[in-house]
């Protein structure tokens, strides 16, 4: 894994060139945590910014396979961007690291490898409840 911060991890995984492109990431090696669930976002519109969120518990890798888009993660005490463009990369969204996804270019596609199946009751998805969280007050 490598990463300019504590905040942005990204784990780069195997590509493989014959007459395609290929990539493959699997737990241990490169996910650290077992895959319990895959989506994927497809048509997403530039002016309309998507996230806005943090998990409780589920841990997530996402890839951008095609296309572009900036992420903006934020533990509560600092905020950084990192613009996802390359299949080869994931960047980690740890448990309560607040994300947006903003600037999806045409024809992006983003996918996400997850630790945990859907459960809405995971989501934080108030700023100000995920700031006391985050930071270790009580959330009313
Ligand atoms: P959400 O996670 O808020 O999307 P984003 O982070 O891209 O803004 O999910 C959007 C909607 O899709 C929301 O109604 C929940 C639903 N959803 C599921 O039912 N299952 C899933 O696995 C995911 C990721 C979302």
């Amino acid at each position: 894994m490598r990463g300019k911060t504590n905040l942005i991890k990204i784990i780069k995984i195997p590509e493989i060139f014959d007459d395609c492109c290929l990539y493959f990431a699997q737990t241990k090696d490169h996910i650290p945590f077992s895959i319990k669930r895959v989506y994927y976002i497809t048509k997403a519109v530039t002016k309309y910014p998507r996230g806005f969120h943090a998990h409780y518990k589920n841990r997530q890798v996402l890839f951008c396979i095609q296309g572009n888009l900036e992420m903006v993660l934020d533990n509560g005490k600092r905020k950084e961007k990192i613009i996802l463009n390359k299949p080869n990369e994931g960047l980690l969204i740890d448990r309560l690291i607040w994300h947006e996804m903003h600037g999806f270019k045409k024809d992006t596609i983003l996918l996400v490898l997850s630790s945990a199946v859907f459960d809405p009751k995971d989501y934080i998805r108030d700023y100000q409840k995920f700031l006391k969280i985050a930071n270790g007050k009580k959330a009313s």
